[in-house]
């Protein structure tokens, strides 16, 4: 039944679908697939900042595997399918609502600066926030009230994604605090899933820690993007801690960054 298997084009010989600044997407193998690609490209501050951190892609994909595995399995519905190599992953084509959606535990980040929380803060409750996807106005915060007035996402959707991203901070804080990880915030990104009719929302882009904070619960130490941020050095050695306290890496395993590498 070799015939039913997805099968893996060459690269060359993809379409491109679009390229942002970490990651690029193909055309899938079926229609309704995409194939996405982690690239090393770091960027900061809207692409101000940018460098290429040989490996970051490759962990970053093992991670986002990890976490979406677990999503799917405990019932949030999200777009990823499977690992296919060590630098793509096949998902399903969703249409992706313009937010950003953060989560905050912990004030730190923007949220430190616009309020003058002491970052490191625990906040009162768990604070969701939505930005507008738009880099030519620096992704803007905006609320409901413009979401659904620009028609960005309607109500009904609005409540499904404030429930998934409630549901996934449930699912990360603990599954971060359980290696000794503290989940400060992240951001999500999901998508309209069409099945014939039917819709539903999903998450989708990836998870990792380009898009949490992570402080390690003894240290403080951060585990996670704002070390390129704020130019502390170390991040592909934090992004391997990471991975290898989710076990996801084993304790030896060098992160290997060229040669083509099929996976199971
Ligand atoms: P912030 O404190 O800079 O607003 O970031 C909140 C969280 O969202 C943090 O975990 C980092 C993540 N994030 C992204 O994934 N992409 C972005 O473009 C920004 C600004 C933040």
């Amino acid at each position: 039944m070799d015939f039913l298997k997805p099968r893996l084009i060459p690269m060359t010989r993809r379409r491109k679908i679009y390229e942002g600044k970490a990651k690029t997407l193909y055309e899938g193998p079926e229609p309704g697939t995409l194939i996405q690609h982690f690239k090393d490209d770091a960027t900061a501050f809207n692409a101000q900042k940018h460098e290429i951190i040989d490996g970051k892609g490759v962990l970053n994909n093992r991670i986002s595997e990890y976490i979406f595995n677990n999503l799917n399995a405990i019932g949030v519905p999200t777009h990823f399918i499977r690992r296919l190599n060590m630098r793509e992953q096949l998902i399903r084509e969703v249409e992706i609502i313009p937010l950003e959606v953060v989560v905050r535990n912990v004030a730190a980040g923007s949220l430190s600066t616009k309020l003058g929380i002491e970052e490191g803060t625990q906040l009162p409750r768990s604070i969701i926030e939505f930005y507008y996807k738009k880099d030519e106005l620096n992704d803007p915060m905006v609320s409901e009230e413009h979401i659904t007035a620009f028609g960005w996402a309607t109500p009904q959707e609005i409540d499904d994604i404030m429930a998934l991203a409630i549901r996934v901070n449930d699912f990360l804080s603990g599954l971060f605090l359980g290696v000794g990880i503290r989940l400060i915030d992240f951001k999500i990104e999901c998508g309209r899933l069409w099945e014939g009719d039917m819709m539903r929302i999903v998450v989708a882009d990836e998870i990792s820690p380009d898009s949490c904070r992570l402080w390690d619960v003894k240290s403080n130490d951060k585990m996670d993007k704002d070390r390129f941020r704020k130019d502390m050095g170390g991040l592909v050695e934090a992004y391997t801690e990471v991975a290898r306290r989710l076990g996801i890496m084993k304790d030896d395993e060098p992160v290997r960054t060229s040669g083509p590498k099929l996976v199971q």
